[in-house]
């Protein structure tokens, strides 16, 4: 049965209602909905809108309905939505009071309501994955702690860095969503009901009661804006964005520097797959199935704000168009943030491969500039001095490493014997001692801060 069916004398065409239906994608929206609506019922009794006992007997019914859900023994079907749907079934269950329930309230302000009540929720699963993925991050940091590796620019060789450095960047970012989320949970935990269908309701509810049960921080302000404010929506599908991207960034340092060229990590075989052609073929197929998942959650980001660009107030069944990304979204990157939480302690890190490369290149070149600059040299021309000693190692197929101090110094009068002994790469790492900075000991200390800014969210 329609909801509204009383002004029409003809029933909507099939295709009509195929097009028009959202109860196969909001069905999922059926345990807030009965919540809010419990909580609805409960306000009209106690503000004497319905009787006490008819409350108590719609709360009774809501209730067995959804224990019926629950335990599989009734299927959501033949509505045109999730909301019609719990209606009709209380109306089968207890006939005319159960007609009563939709007083003072209209499906634009209870459907607001529900995804509210849900998005809460999925807020809520983003963050416990958000810290297990950072806790997963800090144990490879801890273990990066006695590990050189060379750090990039340009994705060509730039400095040594202590490895732990590497995750601690990562966790930076989620930590950053982490606070993203909650702000933005904050913001979407403002109720709408009682807005009715845009202007409010001439019945005397109580709002306060409603917002107390369902948990709301405060009832909207504004009825119009109420009904049709999508906001918490566009946020969580921005916030789930960028994690795809911070994720699609690990995803492909992890899948660079696991090739045979670079060699640094090496992805275990339970988080591997192959190719059915080439034998010798072991692919990474879960963290560049996670970088192009990214495309598709940006999509769902965009289709949003698009839809929602020119719609005019208040409610418009454009706005039906808000669930199906968002669901999508918070499956995707959920399941992506975990699966990388689970892959991280399988991938290994390859000690020698990381260290050779770190001295590598000329990848202590800076610390030869910073060597003179600090005996008086002025640093650009301790730069230009450095420049040519790198051009003539190319030139004679020698590194900083094997050059003498004679050499050095043929070059520049203030290089002395330690010269040696600076262009070590984990010299090189450990010289960087600014906060914030690529030491094993600034390391630690980030990884301690990380840490201890993470508790704030378990
Ligand atoms: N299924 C609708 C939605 O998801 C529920 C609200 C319907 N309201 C209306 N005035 N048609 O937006």
């Amino acid at each position: 049965m329609k909801l509204w069916e009383g002004r029409f004398d003809a029933p909507t065409a099939k295709n009509a209602d195929l097009f028009n239906d959202s109860l196969p994608f909001d069905c999922r929206l059926w345990a807030v909905d009965i919540a809010a609506s419990i909580a609805h019922a409960t306000m009209l009794g106690n503000c004497g809108i319905i009787t006490g006992e008819e409350s108590k007997l719609i709360c009774d019914n809501l209730n067995a309905i959804a224990e019926d859900i629950a335990s599989g023994k009734l299927e959501i079907e033949g509505a045109e939505d999730i909301h019609s749907f719990v209606e009709n079934e209380l109306v089968k269950r207890i006939g005319d009071t159960g007609k009563k329930l939709h007083t003072a309230r209209s499906r634009n302000d209870q459907v607001a309501t529900d995804f509210r009540l849900y998005a809460r929720n999925a807020f809520d699963c983003l963050t416990e994955s958000l810290i297990w993925l950072v806790e997963s991050l800090c144990q490879k940091a801890s273990e990066g702690l006695k590990y050189i590796m060379p750090g990039y620019t340009h994705l060509r060789k730039a400095q040594p860095m202590c490895a732990g450095h590497f995750f601690n960047a990562y966790s930076e970012m989620f930590l950053r969503d982490l606070d993203r989320v909650r702000s933005s949970r904050d913001r979407a935990n403002v109720m709408p009901l009682g807005s009715g269908a845009l202007a409010g309701t001439s019945y005397p509810i109580d709002r306060d009661i409603t917002c107390d049960l369902l948990e709301f921080d405060r009832p909207c302000e504004n009825s119009l804006d109420g009904v049709s404010d999508r906001d918490f929506v566009a946020e969580f599908l921005f916030d789930c964005s960028m994690i795809m991207s911070h994720l699609s960034r690990l995803c492909e340092d992890i899948i660079l520097y696991s090739t045979e060229e670079f060699g640094y990590f090496e992805i275990a075989d339970e988080y591997s797959t192959g190719s059915s052609i080439m034998p010798q073929k072991k692919n990474p197929d879960i963290p560049e199935l996670m970088r192009g998942k990214t495309g598709r959650v940006y999509g769902h980001l965009m289709a949003l704000l698009t839809t929602i660009k020119a719609i005019p107030l208040a409610y418009n069944k454009d706005l039906q168009e808000d669930k199906e990304g968002f669901f999508d979204a918070e499956r995707q990157t959920i399941n992506c943030i975990n699966i990388m939480a689970e892959m991280l302690p399988s991938i290994t890190l390859n000690k020698k491969r990381m260290a050779k490369a770190a001295e590598a290149e000329f990848c202590c070149a800076t610390d030869v500039a910073d060597y003179l600059a600090k005996k008086g040299v002025p640093f650009r021309t301790a730069h230009a001095v450095t420049g040519k000693i790198v051009r003539w190692c190319i030139a004679n197929k020698r590194t900083l490493q094997n050059m003498t101090a004679d050499e050095y110094r043929s070059f520049c009068d203030e290089f002395g014997d330690d010269i040696c002994g600076v262009v070590k790469a984990q010299a090189c790492a450990e010289a960087r001692t600014s906060y914030g900075g690529a030491a094993p000991e600034c390391v630690k200390q980030n990884l301690k801060s990380i840490k201890k800014r993470l508790k704030k969210y378990e």
